[in-house]
């Protein structure tokens, strides 16, 4: 494997090191958890009391998806009115607990604080710059009131959409609430996300109000995220307020303003009712739409469903309790934020941390100080991240006391053998079993991932959740084991995504179309003997970049937009620390001179169109880019130069001379 290669060692210690990851693969290669732990989980009690013997028999249980999702769904979700049906299910249409009367805001809010919870920190909240909150149930609840309460003030009502654009401050999670109990949909920009991006999807749900920051801290600098958001709106003509929160601590009357459109959060809110009234939906009512990619892609999640799936998956697979502190390090500009830093930890009361700034920021302790100083128990964070913190050295870790930590998780992205030892034995002190869980913005919730009670092999996710079902197809849709193929869900789940917001057919086309009535996930993956699964990326035309799902034709067109650009081909490299940099392949136009300097101002520009997450790492000037006769840029042949590996069939290239054009290049 390439990822392997690159790891190479280069000291004695490494050398060391090796030998000590090689014994923990080969004599231990299943990870068993310890019974003493198993025990106490929240799934080991859940079998119990259903007179279930073990993890086996309670996948099989599990297949009853009406009695399995019926059951747990009592268990985290208060309904203003029950269901009448569990699930209702026409593919690719979806329906899940059909009839009910509800509100997700309900269950994240209403219900703490007609208990003792009222009190319970919900979050803890820490800036890059070290100032620190703590928001309690209460609080968050007096917050999400009134800013709910003003947005009525500006007619957002049921069904309207609002686009936010804030960093990880808890008015992000604010905002969104806010707009879920009075039924209004929000649809969340990573706030890494380019200007352009935020107006693409401002424009796509046609949004009524924005909401952002003035500015926030990031590797000690301040991104000025108000004019980046007024950038966006010069071309969003249905957004006729944008709300703007205070959380720069100098400078912001320094922000640019538009006196009719613009209001500062604070202001607004100040002398609005503590209270507000939550709108009774129906369990299958829009809670949001998101979208991973530069070009918008509304997955529409629903109230209900999505509100049993996140908080069950988050109390088996973390197995959250009252007194645990979590800490889902992503951000809550993805779906992994919006599922398990806002409404499934909330759903479940717990505490949760939210930490603004980078990772390594003033230096690379950061992140385990956190840990120690608030006592995180739970902790969930990315491959990517974990090879950033390996590549830093333990030494940066030995600093703080991490023996808090009883459970660990990683997401968005296959996680090397290498990096889950070293994240299992520094971070975990080898007492901390580590939930792989597979799921996507499409699926809302963990599909494929260990539970507590799974034996675990390193690098695999292990087998569909109880309640879940997936499989390996070949091209022609018949299963397939120990051989590489395309990963299919073929039974529906609460959580899972119920449609393309306005697109009905492109929706059948992405997901429904290959095999009939069967989710197509879009990674291709390899089932073992044991039935584990092993993912091995997204299949072709979608890159993952540290741990970030991008269009490899999102960037090409990014950079054709250029003036001095023909075309471009760009593929995704393994990486060591990120699992695939950008590499680009460009054409210029006639006439136009390659160098270093129109480089960077090609990565710039991409910056600027998607974000700085898909700026190319690398850029090759080259003549032609090998295509097929009808034009379409043959990204696989490309790849497999890059790689070194056979180029297989060119015989339908319209220019066989353009891969000698590549090989050059590299
Ligand atoms: C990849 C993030 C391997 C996969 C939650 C998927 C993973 C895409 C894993 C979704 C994992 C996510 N092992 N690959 N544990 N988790 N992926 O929509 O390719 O941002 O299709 O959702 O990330 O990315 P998304």
């Amino acid at each position: 494997m390439r990822i392997k290669e690159n790891m190479k060692t280069k000291t004695e210690k490494d050398v060391e090191k090796t030998k000590d990851l090689k014994v923990l693969l080969d004599e231990k290669r299943v990870f068993k958890p310890s019974e003493e732990f198993t025990e106490q989980t929240n799934v080991k009690k859940w079998m119990d009391k259903h007179g279930i013997k073990s993890y086996d028999e309670l996948l099989e249980k599990a297949k009853d998806l009406e009695w399995f999702w019926g059951t747990v769904a009592n268990e985290v979700v208060e309904w203003f009115e029950p269901y009448n049906k569990v699930l209702d299910w026409n593919p690719p249409w979806v329906k899940w607990y059909i009839g009910a009367k509800y509100n997700i805001v309900h269950d994240a809010l209403d219900k703490h604080v007609k208990t003792w919870r009222k009190n319970k920190v919900a979050y803890i909240f820490e800036g890059e710059p070290g100032d620190v909150r703590k928001l309690t149930y209460w609080d968050l609840y007096v917050e999400v009131n009134k800013l709910a309460n003003a947005l009525k003030s500006f007619g957002v009502c049921k069904g309207d959409r609002v686009g936010i654009y804030l960093p990880m401050i808890p008015e992000l999670p604010i905002a969104m609430l806010a707009c879920a109990k009075i039924g209004a949909i929000h649809s969340v920009v990573f706030s890494g996300f380019s200007a352009t991006a935020f107006r693409e999807r401002l424009n796509d749900c046609e949004a009524k109000v924005a909401i952002t920051c003035d500015g926030f801290y990031r590797r000690g600098k301040v991104i000025p995220l108000k004019s980046m958001a007024d950038d966006a709106l010069r071309e969003a003509p249905t957004v006729k307020h944008m709300i703007v929160y205070k959380r720069m601590t100098a400078g912001s009357e320094l922000v640019p303003w538009n006196e009719e459109r613009d209001h500062w959060w604070h202001e607004i809110t100040k002398d609005q009712p503590r209270t507000c009234e939550t709108e009774i939906l129906d369990a299958n009512d829009i809670l949001y739409t998101s979208g991973t990619t530069g070009k918008p892609k509304g997955v529409i999640h629903a109230h209900g469903g999505y509100a049993v799936g996140t908080a069950h998956t988050l109390r088996w697979v973390f197995d959250l309790k009252p007194e645990d502190i979590w800490w889902c390090a992503a951000d809550i500009g993805w779906v992994t934020g919006h599922s398990y830093i806002v409404y499934g930890p909330l759903i479940l009361g717990v505490t949760s941390i939210i930490y603004e700034g980078a990772p390594d920021y003033p230096n690379p302790e950061r992140w385990w100080s956190i840990i120690e100083r608030y006592g995180v128990t739970v902790f969930y964070t990315s491959p990517t991240s974990i090879r950033l913190a390996m590549r830093f050295g333990e030494e940066w870790v030995k600093k703080h006391d991490l023996s808090s930590l009883r459970l660990l998780g990683s997401v968005g992205e296959p996680i090397n053998p290498e990096a889950w030892i070293w994240y299992y034995t520094h971070i975990g002190g080898k007492r901390c079993q580590i939930m792989d869980t597979w799921w996507q913005t499409e699926s809302g919730t963990f599909c494929i991932s260990p539970l507590p009670i799974t034996p675990l092999k390193p690098g695999s996710a292990t087998k569909p959740l109880p309640g879940f079902t997936a499989d390996v197809y070949d091209e022609d849709g018949n299963p397939i084991q120990n051989r590489g193929g395309n990963l299919v869900q073929p039974t529906p789940w609460p959580g899972m995504l119920r449609g393309l917001y306005k697109a009905p057919e492109r929706f059948k086309e992405i997901y429904w179309s290959k095999y009939p009535n069967i989710y197509l996930a879009g990674d291709v993956a390899r089932k073992d003997d044991d039935n584990y699964f092993w993912i091995q990326g997204r299949a072709d035309g979608v890159l993952n970049t540290a741990g970030h799902r991008i269009g490899n034709s999102e960037v090409e067109s990014a950079l054709v937009s250029h003036e001095k650009v023909a075309e471009a081909a760009v593929i995704g490299e393994p990486h060591e620390v990120k699992g695939e940099s950008i590499l680009a392949f460009v054409v210029l136009k006639k006439g136009v001179e390659p160098n270093d300097e129109l480089r960077s101002e090609l990565r710039e520009h991409v910056g600027k169109e998607i974000g700085k997450i898909a700026r190319p790492d690398k850029i090759k000037f080259v003549t032609d880019v090998p295509k097929t006769r009808s034009g379409k840029i043959m990204r696989r042949v490309i790849r497999a130069k890059v790689l070194g590996l056979p180029v297989g069939d060119i015989a339908t290239l319209s220019n066989p001379e353009a891969v000698e054009e590549i090989d050059k290049a590299i």
